[in-house]
Formats: structure tokens, sequence, C-alpha cells
């Protein structure tokens, strides 16, 4: 099959909506079962693909996500090129709910999760570089594409990416602050090093929820204000991904 793009949705997209001739694809990999179905459909005159990180229910929380079994699956259907969609919170002054940010660095806090295709028994210690996390031409791309439609989109910014699925206190976003970190969220790596191990085009369009704690005004979040901006947020995905299908 001949895919021109992979999306992976976040927490708020649940279902690529659009898309036409849809198929769902159960994929059997060597790393057990992916979140869900893959339902591949025509989007723009382009074949696009579709994977719920989060299961279609929103059931799989981030350190659960059986990463490796995600991008496994949609490499083997065909995908080359893939946008992850992540919601995150936001640490930089100027990255606000709602904000978009297409990320250009990654500081990596998780523990406990498969950090590589490899890590299996006998299996040969591969040492991948690391140092540009995302392909940088599909990040111009996401960018390009938002700036067609009109949307304001900030360039670069570091992504922090924490355990969860527990919100971090204020003293960890202080830390996070100070390492550099201009966004948190729980689900960008190892995503991102996975893809890069096959070899696919990855880049993240991040969705801001929320000012993460102490970064705001607010004594503290209300999951019911992440999940409105995060709504308002999601409905920008699909102009954005159709504009970077058929730039014209
Ligand atoms: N922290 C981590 N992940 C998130 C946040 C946050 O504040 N908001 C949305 N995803």
């Amino acid at each position: 099959m001949t895919l021109d793009l992979a999306v992976i949705g976040g927490s708020g997209l649940y279902a690529f909506e659009g898309l036409e001739n849809t198929e769902r694809h159960s994929v059997d990999t060597p790393f057990g079962p992916a979140s869900g179905d893959i339902v591949t459909g025509d989007f723009h005159g382009k074949r696009l693909a579709f994977l719920a990180r989060h299961g279609e229910s929103h059931t799989v929380p981030p350190h659960r996500v059986n990463y490796r079994a995600n991008l496994w699956a949609l490499h083997s259907l065909g995908a080359r090129r893939v946008v992850a969609v992540n919601a995150v919170g936001g640490i930089r002054d100027d990255m606000g709910p709602r904000t978009l940010v297409v990320p250009d660095q990654v500081i990596d806090y998780t523990h406990g999760r498969y950090t590589s295709f490899n890590d299996v028994e006998g299996a040969e210690v591969r040492h991948i570089d690391f140092s540009e996390p995302y392909t940088e031409s599909l990040r111009q791309a996401i960018l390009a594409a938002a700036r067609a439609e009109g949307l304001a989109i900030i360039d670069g910014g570091v992504h922090g990416v924490t355990q969860g699925p527990r919100l971090e206190t204020r003293a960890e976003i202080a830390r996070m602050k100070r390492d550099g970190c201009d966004l948190v969220g729980m689900t960008g790596m190892p995503e991102a090093v996975l893809a890069r191990e096959l070899d696919l085009e990855f880049a993240c369009l991040a969705l801001v929820a929320n000012f993460a704690a102490g970064a705001g005004d607010e004594a503290e979040i209300s999951i019911e204000e992440i999940f409105a901006h995060l709504k308002a947020a999601t409905a920008n995905v699909a102009p954005i991904l159709g504009r970077l299908l058929s730039p014209a």
C-alpha cells in the first residue's frame, strides 16, 4: 500500500474526520498489539493512515502505550512520513492554551518504556544519531501548511516528555524550565526515537492545552479546561494536514 501520510492522534483526537473510502487494519506486530486499528482513507486526493495513540475510546495511558507496536504497524502498512499530534502543557510564556507549536528538540524524562526495537533478547545493540529528533523538511512542511491556512504557529521549542499520567508539580515544571524545556507532554518519547529507528520522516504538531503547573496564573490546572482548549486546538489539525497534502 502507498501511504502519503500517517497521523498519530493524541488526547482529543481519536478519529480523523473527513477520510473517504476508509479501511480498517488490525496489524499483528512482533511487539504485540497497537493501540487500536489503523484507519486508512482518502484525504485531499491522497492516502492517509490514522492511529489513535490512546485508543479510540482514550483507554491507554501514556506510559502504557505500545509505542513500538504503533510505529511498527504504521511502517508495515507503508507509512514513511508520520505526523504525531501531541497534547502538551505550555511552559514558555508565549505558549499558552490553544497555541500550535512544531518543536525541534526533545528532553526525555520518561522511564520504564521500551525505547528501541532492538530491546529484545539476542538483538544487536543499536546506537542511532538523534541530535535532531525531528525531520526538518516535515517540520517545515507543517509550518508552511499552517501559515497557508492563516494560522499562527510557533517554529521550534524543546519538548520535555514526562511519564504521566499525572500532571507535573510546580517544582518539576520549574526544573524543566531551567533545563530549557518550552513544552511538556507525556507521549513524545519514545515515539520519536522509534520512528527514527525505522527511518521514518517524523515530526510533532503540538497542541497546547494549558499552561503547565506554575507556568501560568492558575493555582491549579482544570482538566475540563484542558479538554475544552484541546477541542479548539484540534479543530486546526485536519486543515493543516489537508494543506500539507495539497499545498496549492
Ligand atoms: N503536562 C504534561 N502533559 C500535558 C499537559 C501538562 O501540563 N497538558 C497536556 N498534556
